[in-house]
């Protein structure tokens, strides 16, 4: 695999990606013939934002090749209370471990990470910006129980703004040919600018709908999401969004025996409980497969060590102002930025400068 660090799914090559989704496929069918493969590596997880899945995942999916694993998951029982800086603990955890797996609230956190780390780092989730190894999770899952990620109606149901998962799929399955996106949310819940620019320049269609009713019975595969309440300015304004979508057994009524229904998890009350018992649901399926997704890019991304970070200077105009971009609170960070056409986006958290 040509990429160091896994920040986005984007660095991955359509050939790459394949080859990480059909090493999941083969661990799954046969998984002890990889038992010993990570046999004397060490694995560090650092947690910086609750998590059950993807941290519990990666552990498992470690400890299940014969590694070992250290960490965090919560950010109080480390020297972070202390004011260290993401920095300094990077650059510290990676001397100790061979891969690092960091889920932080800041947008842009693990490419920041990355540029201080002497090992592989992977992006457990960066505020709600990106969320690489849940897409990967995701197209596996597709690529199980549909076999292609191509020529698909999907649809994508509630927080499009704040849900990272969404963001990094769409950016992932607009690359095949023939897909579809419905988009499903209140307007203020819409995906981000970036995200409708990926959309455009992919050249897939694409539209957005008002209700789960009008849109379910087209879909292939519908994608569920939970209202982030966590990234609402305030609990009123996360009251008016909460609740909006519900997926039930009337409305699964509406859709094709053929559908597959995922959800990156935790759910609230967006899936009532009666639809689990539904052929059609494999969000609890896609939560396995995640491991085994975690798996195989642990097996391609270990074994690289790198030499300690060198002083990267400032660019000129690459000031973000996002005020959930990782560089608002680690001032120390180098400003940078990547261009987009003509367009000028925050190295970090993509946000246009
Ligand atoms: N899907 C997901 O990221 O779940 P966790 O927050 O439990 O890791």
């Amino acid at each position: 695999m040509e990429a160091k660090h896994l920040i986005d799914l984007d660095q991955l090559s359509p050939g790459e990606l394949d080859e990480i989704i059909r090493l999941a496929q083969k661990i799954h069918s046969n998984p002890s013939a990889y038992m010993d493969r990570c046999h004397g590596r060490i694995m560090a997880t650092l947690f910086y934002e609750p998590s059950t899945r993807t941290q519990m995942s990666f552990q498992t999916a470690m400890l299940r090749l014969g590694g070992q694993i250290i960490g965090f998951d919560n950010p109080s029982n480390s020297s972070v209370s202390k004011g260290e800086s993401l920095q300094d603990t990077v650059r510290i955890v990676s001397g100790y471990a061979d891969i690092l797996v960091i889920r932080n609230p800041l947008e842009g956190s693990a490419y920041a990470a990355s540029l201080y780390s002497r090992c592989p780092v992977i992006n457990a989730g960066d505020g709600g910006h990106l969320h690489p190894t849940q897409t990967l999770t995701d197209v596996v899952t597709l690529s199980m129980e549909l076999g292609r990620l191509d020529h698909l109606t999907i649809g994508l149901c509630g927080d499009m703004k704040n849900g990272r998962t969404v963001h990094s799929l769409i950016k992932c399955l607009s690359k095949y040919p023939g897909n579809r996106f419905v988009m499903i949310s209140t307007p203020e819940l819409r995906i981000p600018e970036y995200i409708e620019d990926v959309l455009r320049e992919s050249g897939c269609t694409y539209e957005f709908r008002d209700t789960l009713e009008e849109a379910i019975g087209e879909l292939d595969v519908l994608y569920m999401t939970r209202i982030q309440g966590e990234r609402f300015a305030s609990r009123a304004e996360y009251e008016r969004q909460k609740g909006v979508y519900i997926l039930d057994t009337q409305r699964l009524k509406l859709a094709k025996p053929t559908l597959k229904i995922l959800h990156p998890l935790p759910r609230v009350d967006e899936i009532e409980q009666e639809v689990d018992y539904d052929p059609r649901a494999k969000y609890f399926e896609q939560a396995e497969y995640g491991m085994y997704a975690r798996m195989a890019l642990i097996l391609k991304m270990i074994g690289q060590k790198y030499p300690p970070a060198k002083k990267i200077e400032n660019e000129q105009g690459g000031h973000c102002t996002n005020p959930r971009c990782v560089t608002q609170s680690e001032g120390y960070l180098p400003k940078l930025y990547c261009e987009h056409g003509d367009v000028k986006e925050c190295r970090y958290c993509n946000a246009k400068i």
